[in-house]
This record gives C-alpha cells, sequence and structure tokens, in this order.
C-alpha cells in the first residue's frame, strides 16, 4: 500500500504536468484539488503546527520542526545566523531539510523583515526607507526595489518578507511614518501594487518571495500617533483613505497580510472578525495567509484572533505552547471550528504551492554572488537620488561648482552610514555605525568635489574660510515605538535636537551659503532652520547609498522628488490628534504635499 506522503507526490507530478499545457483556471482547479488532498490527511496537531511561526533561535529546540509541526520560521532581532550568506542559506536549509522529513514532508515558510532592501544581513543593497520611495512617485524603480530586495532576501535563505507597510500616517508623531510610502492613499495604491509585483513576480520563480502588506489596519492613524494606540477614524474614513491600499495589494496578488497592534474605537485588531474576515477576505477576495504580528496570540484574545480570521501566528517570546495546547484546547471543545482552522491551513498552503517550495524547497546558492551587487546598487542609487525634495533653493545656491574652491561638510550624519539609514538596518533599531557596502554623503562630497572639502563633525572646527557650508542634521535611527512622540516612550522631538540647531546658528553669516540637508523619518519642524539656510534638502533616510546625494547637490542630476506629506509649520500643529494631512484643510503646512522645487534648465 502507497504511504500517504506518496499518494501525495503524485498529486504534485499530475498537478506540473498540467501546468504547462492548460489554462490559468484549470491550473487553479488543480491547485485547490492538490491542497484539499493534502489538508485531508493532516491531523488537528499537523494543521495547527502550519498555522504557527516561531524564531530558528530562543523558541524551539532542535527536534521541535517535527515534534510541534511548524510551519514557518521567521528571523528577526537576534541570534544572526553569521556573516557570511552561505551560512544563513545552510541555517535555513538544515531548518527545511528536518521540515522535508516529516511525515508529510511540508516545506517551511522563512519570513524576514527586509523593510528596505534584506536589511537584516549586512552587506545587502538597502533602499532609501518608503517614504523616500513615496517622494519618487516612480512605480517602476519601487518596482525594482522590490525585486532586488527579494532576490537579496533568498539569497540569504528566505522565500517571505514582512514588506511593504501600507500605512496611511495621519500624525507625523509616529515612530514608523518612514516605513509608509506617503500620507496620500492614492499614491500609496499606487506603489504598493508595484513594490508587491516586484517581491513576489510570478512567486514560482526562485528569486521573488511572498510579500506582506501591512498592518491591517489604522496603523499609522492612531489617535496622536501612537504606534499600537487606538483609531477612532469613522467607517467612511477608513474606508476612504485607509483601505484602498490593501484593495491595491489583493489586486495584486499579495501573499499574506499582517494584522496591525492597534485597536479600532478600542476592538482589537487581531480580533476584528468583520475586517478581516469580511472586508479582507470575502469582499476583497483575499486568499492568502492573514498573519499576526508580534506574540499576536497572547496579546490580543488568543482564539477569538483565530475565529476572527487570522490564519498563522508569530509564536515568539514564550507563546509557541501556549498558542498550539490553546487552538488544541479550543478546537476540541468547539470554540473553534475545524472548519476555520482547514481555511486557514488551505491559505497557508495555497501559498507554500505558489511559492513552488514542494518542488524546489531551498533557496538557490547561485543567488549570493549578486547581494549587494554594483547593479542592484546603482538601482538603490537612483532611488536615492530620485527622492531628494528641494524646499528652499535662494539664489540658486544649488547645483553647487565643481570647483568651488573650499567646501565645509558639518554634522555626524555625513560621515556615518548607520546614521544615514534609520531604524531597520542591520538591527531592529538601526545602527549608529558605519555598516559593510555603504556609502557615506560626504564620500559622495568628496567624489564630486574638484576642489577643497573638510569635514567638521560637530561645528567645532569652525571653518569659516569656506565658500559654502554643507550641513548635515536630523534624527538618530529609531524603529517602532521607540520613534513615538509623545506618548512618554519617545525620547525624538518633531523638530531638531539643540545641538543641530547650533550646527546651522554656528556657521550662519560666517560662511558665504549655507545648504542644510535633513535626514529624518519624516517631515520635522523645521521652519526656523529653513529660514537660516540658503538651500534646504529632505533626504529622508537614504540607506546604503549615501554618495548618491551629492550627484543631485553638484547638478549631475536635477531634482524629482516632491513631498509625499504635507509639511509642518510649527509644532503646535503637530500636537493634534492628526498632523497637516493633505486633506485636512484646518491646518495650514509650511510646505503642501506634492512640493517640490527643481533646478532651471
Ligand atoms: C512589527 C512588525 C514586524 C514584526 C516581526 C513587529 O514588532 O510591528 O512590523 O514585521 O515585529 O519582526
Amino acid at each position: 500500500m502507497k504511504s500517504n506522503a506518496s499518494i501525495f507526490m503524485l498529486s504534485q507530478l499530475t498537478y506540473r504536468s498540467a501546468e504547462k499545457s492548460v489554462p490559468p483556471h484549470a491550473v487553479t482547479i488543480a491547485l485547490e484539488a492538490k491542497i484539499d488532498a493534502l489538508v485531508s490527511l493532516m491531523t488537528l496537531e499537523e494543521k495547527i503546527g502550519q498555522m504557527t511561526q516561531v524564531r530558528h533561535f530562543d523558541d524551539i529546540k532542535p527536534k521541535d520542526i517535527k515534534n510541534k509541526h511548524i510551519g514557518s520560521v521567521i528571523h528577526t532581532q537576534g541570534g544572526k545566523p553569521g556573516t557570511s550568506a552561505k551560512k544563513w542559506q545552510k541555517l535555513f536549509k538544515s531548518l527545511q531539510k528536518k521540515a522535508l522529513k516529516t511525515r508529510l514532508g511540508i516545506p517551511l515558510l522563512f519570513g524576514v523583515d527586509a523593510i528596505h532592501g534584506q536589511n537584516t544581513f549586512e552587506g545587502a543593497t538597502i533602499f532609501p526607507h518608503n517614504i523616500g520611495m513615496g517622494a519618487t512617485r516612480n512605480p517602476s524603480l519601487v518596482e525594482a526595489a522590490g525585486k532586488i530586495t527579494a532576490l537579496e532576501a533568498q539569497a540569504t535563505g528566505f522565500n517571505w518578507v514582512f514588506s511593504p507597510c501600507v500605512a496611511i500616517p495621519y500624525n507625523e508623531k509616529w515612530g514608523r511614518v518612514y516605513e509608509a510610502f506617503s500620507e496620500n492613499t492614492n499614491l500609496t495604491s499606487e506603489l504598493t501594487t508595484a513594490s508587491i509585483k516586484g517581491h513576489q513576480g510570478t512567486l514560482s520563480d526562485p528569486t521573488t518571495v511572498l510579500a506582506t502588506a501591512k498592518h491591517f489596519i489604522g496603523d499609522g492613524a492612531t489617535d496622536f500617533g501612537i504606534e499600537g494606540g487606538d483609531c477612532t477614524l469613522s467607517t467612511k474614513e477608513l474606508n476612504q483613505h485607509l483601505l484602498p491600499p490593501y484593495q491595491a495589494a489583493v489586486a495584486a496578488g499579495v501573499g499574506s497580510v499582517m494584522a496591525s497592534f492597534n485597536t479600532l474605537s478600542k476592538k482589537p485588531m487581531h480580533a476584528h472578525k468583520q475586517l478581516i474576515t469580511d472586508t479582507l477576505k470575502n469582499d476583497m477576495g483575499f486568499d492568502g495567509i492573514v498573519l499576526t504580528d508580534w506574540k499576536g496570540y497572547s496579546r490580543f484574545g488568543e482564539n477569538k484572533i483565530i475565529n476572527a480570521g487570522v490564519d498563522m501566528v508569530m509564536a515568539v517570546d514564550g507563546d509557541l505552547d501556549d498558542f498550539q495546547n490553546g487552538l488544541k484546547a479550543g478546537v476540541e471543545s468547539g470554540k473553534v471550528s475545524i472548519d476555520r482552522i482547514d481555511d486557514a491551513v488551505r491559505r497557508i498552503l495555497r501559498q507554500k504551492f505558489r511559492l513552488n517550495l514542494f518542488d524546489n524547497p531551498y533557496a538557490l546558492k547561485s543567488l549570493r554572488k549578486q547581494i549587494g551587487s554594483p547593479q542592484h546598487r546603482a538601482i538603490a542609487k537612483q532611488a536615492v537620488r530620485e527622492s531628494l525634495v528641494l524646499l528652499k533653493n535662494k539664489k540658486q545656491t544649488l547645483p553647487i561648482s565643481k570647483i568651488t574652491s573650499k567646501i565645509v561638510v558639518v554634522g555626524e550624519h555625513a560621515n556615518n552610514t548607520g546614521l544615514q539609514s534609520g531604524g531597520w538596518t542591520v538591527n531592529w533599531q538601526g545602527t549608529k555605525e558605519n555598516y559593510k557596502g555603504a556609502t557615506s554623503i560626504l564620500d559622495g562630497i568628496r567624489k564630486q568635489s574638484e576642489g577643497t572639502v573638510v569635514y567638521d563633525k560637530d561645528a567645532s572646527a569652525q571653518h569659516f574660510d569656506a565658500d559654502i557650508a554643507i550641513i548635515v542634521v536630523g534624527e538618530t535611527p529609531y524603529a517602532e515605538f521607540f520613534g513615538d512622540i509623545g506618548n512618554g516612550k519617545g525620547t525624538y522631538k518633531l523638530n531638531l535636537s539643540k545641538q543641530h540647531k547650533e550646527y546651522i546658528k554656528t556657521y550662519k553669516n560666517k560662511v558665504k551659503k549655507i545648504v542644510v540637508l535633513l535626514i529624518s523619518g519624516r517631515p520635522l519642524v523645521t521652519t526656523t532652520q529653513i529660514n537660516l539656510s540658503d538651500a534646504f534638502v529632505a533626504a529622508w533616510l537614504p540607506g546604503s547609498e549615501g554618495d548618491g546625494i551629492a550627484e543631485v547637490l553638484f547638478g549631475e542630476s536635477n531634482f524629482v522628488g516632491k513631498l509625499p506629506h504635507s509639511w509642518p509649520k510649527f509644532i503646535k500643529d503637530c500636537q493634534k490628534k492628526y498632523g497637516p494631512n493633505n486633506w485636512n484643510n484646518s491646518i495650514k503646512p509650511l510646505f503642501p504635499y506634492g512640493f517640490g522645487l527643481q533646478y532651471k534648465n
């Protein structure tokens, strides 16, 4: 008699030959039949296992992949597999081998927070954070960045990324503004489509990955911009401003959607059946995986979240056994229906089949040499150039002539690739050090200039004999609630630090021309500093190709970036529930959404 596993392999072969010769709807039928066949073979424990995502460190012991029937592994802040991509692939391959040796041999999904490039691997190509990609308004570029991120993620062993964040930030005090493309819904929807196309491609191609639209829903629209706070928007507002990017994501075939930490009128989003099941799955037709966010099971209502429509649980930090035992007890007591479990498992298997993981479970070794390649970096540098927004250019201070005899570059952000890249770079909270493969803003200025360039890290060297001062100021890296302002947890204000304001004051009136470059994950209230400067550029968080900035400052390329957010004028305007968004006429911003100057021809 054939074992269950070999019956399954037979159906796989049928499917593969069918795929080549029959139209798409028949392929879908074949896919669904295959999923049915596999689900019918699974025990309850195996089903709950498929719904489980764990870290490869801390959460599990070696035998747990088999014993706890794990369906997915996440890599995030914590133990790294090593310094080489070879080691990363090796670790995930060894886990995959364990999964393939289980009774049914269902492959694992490996997920990673590749937010702006495969940023967890030092040496990968790091793109500007999404706010900068929003400033480019260039869907082809966003698609290309997604494609490269997918390839570099595969090259380090992953088949799933937790990106793009498709939030619509309502308040710049939110610590995750930079993870989102824009405050504008139409632009966000357009770039969401591009990002998903780029990441997912055909999905079955081994250079592509599953993408995740996150965080569903209201993450960026909580009162006062508090991460995980309460979103009090009306249903009308929600439908009008927050849902369209998800509609775009679903239309683009996104593989997963991550539930959000926030509540919606006090109800946890993880437990919001009406939005997750009725709206996202039934009305919009989303057939992929709804994943929790961090420890979502214990934090947001345990089995209630499964009944609301969550399919996979990030069972981290001690949640693994509580989740698996709790859900099993829920099914046995009839509180969670087996139909709900089967639906969740079907969704997970569907994505595994679409990724072609049953045929190609391992990441390709050949991709490793493309990590951080010159071709990838050239696209990231193009994104840096196109993301820059020129806010002021008095008497054509810019472009800077290459033969300017002396330029002083001021500020630690000018000479530190960690500081220029923001959170989610090498580490969760970013790094304040230079990292492998990246170029700094100062490197770029040195490359462009044919005169003398001196560097003054903290405005103490006072090179007042320079013809021009390029002063680089901004925010120190942060991620998630660490970047929130105003809820008592964040130490960053929605303006510049005293020290950075001093850099500008020190050089003002001492050097003929002052160019200020702002490195930040959001617009800051910089009205005074803009007034003091001759030219002012919002450079966002450019990532690894910092030298691209100088190519625009010295006129090799024109500015094309447009503000993805309205730019606040006064601190008081940012103390309200929502900031000066482009649809909120009650607050007049300093610069409207879409503003951006260019060099005259
Ligand atoms: C974040 C998610 C992220 C997850 C996994 C959470 O804290 O909100 O965006 O994907 O961690 O690292």
